[in-house]
Formats: structure tokens, C-alpha cells, sequence
């Protein structure tokens, strides 16, 4: 075995986390703990995840579900494409498998959002099969203990790193390994500040002995943030409220949220009241603007969202929406899966 490998199992063994997840070999659990974990930390996913193997206890159970109630367990978690992916593979494997999980790594990988790191992680985890899990946790690990500047974006990178997690993969105990990896990956091989005065893998790790640590692992690509500015329009109309559903080839696609004016560049009252939106909408209403929120900022992988509300009170007269904005009691409305900033803008509510 190699001497990496070894240092790693008996890391692992004194330092492993406590986690709900940990030793379970249901494959159906396994799934949503990593779907979860993929872009959330362990922290914030705990939560998510115990709630919803409450309400989703099994492949079936998800499946039957509606998907707004789906979504609504994942309020606040973001990248809702993982919970609508989710809810489409439980009725695939339903179709497909009779609601059994499949148990070759290939009939896996074909479940909708399942990548070759989900994949391997449940193969590795459910069926101990020797499949190296491959996460920006394992990158880092091991762009740091060989000393590697291939950027890990890049299509050699992708091939070099995953040739070199299967050979370090211990592969009797694939499971064990790969969530070694991980733990050892956020707990002492940190991105900012790696705990190498405590690290058993000083004596091997070349970027340790080279002063390289902090500059691994290279990404070659940098990521283009776009500036986009929503402008909700909270409108009540006696006990009435208005939504609309996100579509799905955008952000926060499957939630509601309010009405929308949605601009490139920073827009202010006096341009939002002649917006054609606007007028269309409410020409033949008379109403008062209640007040304004915030301006808030949400940061996101490639998109800097800044939002603010406008809560607007109808008084006469109906307004005329585009087709798709539905008209919601308002008792109901918090029974809607909405984004982290609709759910700042709800809580602004007069
Ligand atoms: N990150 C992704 N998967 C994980 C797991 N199974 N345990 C801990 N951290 C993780």
C-alpha cells in the first residue's frame, strides 16, 4: 500500500467526524447525503439532510412526492437543480429498477444529476466497489502531497488527478478511504489554512518540503461574475398576493417569487414606476408604494445578485399581469419554496 494511503486510514481512524451518514450503506441515503454535501458544508447539510430523510425516507417516498414540496425541504440549501434532479432519479429508478437502487456503478451514473463523483461515492460506500470519489477535497489533497501545478480545470488535469486518486484508492476499503479524504480534506489539508504543523503527512508531502502549499491546487480558468439587478414588486391586493414560478434555465429555477423587474444595470423608483412592466401591470390601479427594503447583495457562484423590494398596495381596481403570475391567498404564501433572497424580502413584509 501506498505510504499515503496507509498515513491517511490511520488519520482517519483517530480523527473521522461523527456524521448521520457515516456507515450507512443504504445507497438511497448515501445519494441525497452526497448530493447534499456537494455544494454545502457538512455543517449547514446535517440539518437538510436528517429533515429530509424524515419526510423522503426511501427512493418510493421521494418519488410520490410533489416537486414544490421537494424544493421547499431544499429552501435556503441553493443549487435547487440538485433537489429537481433528485425528485426526477427516484421516479427514474421507480421506472427503471422497480424502485431498487442499481448496483453497477455505470446504471449509477445514468441517474439524473449523479456525476462520476456521486457515482463513485455511493458505489465505494453502498457496495464497497473500488471507485475513488473525486471532489475539490481530493484535488487539493493531492495537488499538495505530490506537488502537482496542473491545473485542475483543465482536461489533463481531470485525467492526471483521477489516475492518481484510483492508484492511492485503498481499494479494499474504498468507501473508508474515500470519505478519509474528505474528512482529512476539511479538517486539516484546509483551502486558507492548512494545519500542517499537526499534519502526519509532513514528511511525505511535497508541497510542504517545496513551501508550495498555498498556491495549490492552480486553477487555470477564472470565473466571470455577472451583475444582475431583480427588482421584485411585493404587490397585495386585499388578502391577495402575486407570484410567479422561476423557469427552469435560469437560477433558483422551480422556486416563486414575486413579480420581477430584472435589469443589467442599477435601476431607482422613478425607473421602475415607468417600466413598461410596471405600467402594464398596474395602469389601471390605484396604489400606494408602502415602503422599500434594502438593497441586498447574494453572491453566487457566477452571478453577484443584488435585490430590493417594492411593497405596493392595491386599493382599486385590478391589476393585469402577465399569464404566468399567479394570484396566491396570502395565508398560502408561505407555503411556497422561495430563494434565500425572496425569504429576506418576505420577512420585510408591512
Ligand atoms: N463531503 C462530501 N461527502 C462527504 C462525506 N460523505 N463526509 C464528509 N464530507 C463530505
Amino acid at each position: 500500500m501506498d505510504r499515503f494511503t496507509h498515513l491517511l486510514m490511520q488519520w482517519y481512524a483517530i480523527n473521522k467526524r461523527d456524521l448521520p451518514w457515516r456507515g450507512l450503506t443504504d445507497p438511497y441515503l448515501i445519494w441525497i447525503s452526497e448530493i447534499i454535501l456537494q455544494q454545502t458544508r457538512v455543517e449547514q447539510g446535517i440539518d437538510y439532510y436528517e429533515q429530509f430523510i424524515q419526510r423522503f425516507p426511501n427512493v418510493q417516498a421521494l418519488a410520490l412526492a410533489e416537486e414544490d414540496e421537494v424544493l421547499k425541504y431544499w429552501q435556503g440549501l441553493g443549487y435547487y437543480s440538485r433537489a429537481r434532479n433528485m425528485h426526477a432519479g427516484a421516479r427514474y429508478i421507480m421506472e427503471h429498477y422497480n424502485g431498487i437502487f442499481p448496483q453497477q456503478y455505470r446504471d449509477i451514473l445514468r441517474i439524473k444529476g449523479v456525476g462520476t463523483y456521486t457515482a463513485a461515492a455511493i458505489a465505494s460506500m453502498a457496495y464497497n466497489m473500488p471507485y475513488a470519489a473525486i471532489d475539490g477535497n481530493v484535488y487539493r489533497v493531492l495537488s499538495r502531497i505530490y506537488n502537482i501545478d496542473t491545473p485542475i480545470d483543465s482536461h489533463e488535469g481531470k485525467t492526471l488527478f483521477a489516475e492518481l486518486a484510483q492508484q492511492v484508492l485503498d481499494t479494499r476499503h474504498a468507501g473508508t478511504f474515500n470519505q478519509a479524504m474528505m474528512d482529512f480534506g476539511s479538517l486539516q489539508c484546509k483551502p486558507a489554512s492548512p494545519l500542517c504543523n499537526t499534519c502526519p503527512m509532513s514528511d511525505i508531502c511535497l508541497a510542504y518540503k517545496n513551501h508550495t502549499c498555498h498556491t495549490l491546487p492552480v486553477k487555470e480558468k477564472k470565473v466571470h461574475i455577472k451583475k444582475r439587478f431583480l427588482y421584485y414588486l411585493c404587490v397585495t391586493n386585499q388578502q391577495y398576493i402575486y407570484l410567479q414560478k422561476r423557469k427552469t434555465d435560469d437560477i433558483w429555477a422551480g422556486l416563486y417569487e414575486f413579480p420581477l423587474i430584472e435589469s443589467d444595470t442599477p435601476l431607482l423608483w422613478e425607473h421602475i414606476m415607468e417600466h413598461p412592466y410596471f405600467t402594464q401591470a398596474l395602469q389601471h390601479c390605484q396604489f400606494s408604494l408602502l415602503h422599500t427594503s434594502p438593497v441586498y447583495k447574494h453572491q453566487l457562484t457566477h452571478q453577484l445578485i443584488t435585490g430590493q423590494f417594492f411593497y405596493l398596495d392595491i386599493q382599486a381596481g385590478a391589476p393585469h399581469w402577465p399569464a404566468n403570475v399567479l394570484t396566491v391567498h396570502q395565508d398560502q404564501l408561505y407555503s411556497y419554496p422561495v430563494s434565500r433572497l425572496m425569504e429576506m424580502g418576505l420577512a420585510r413584509m408591512p
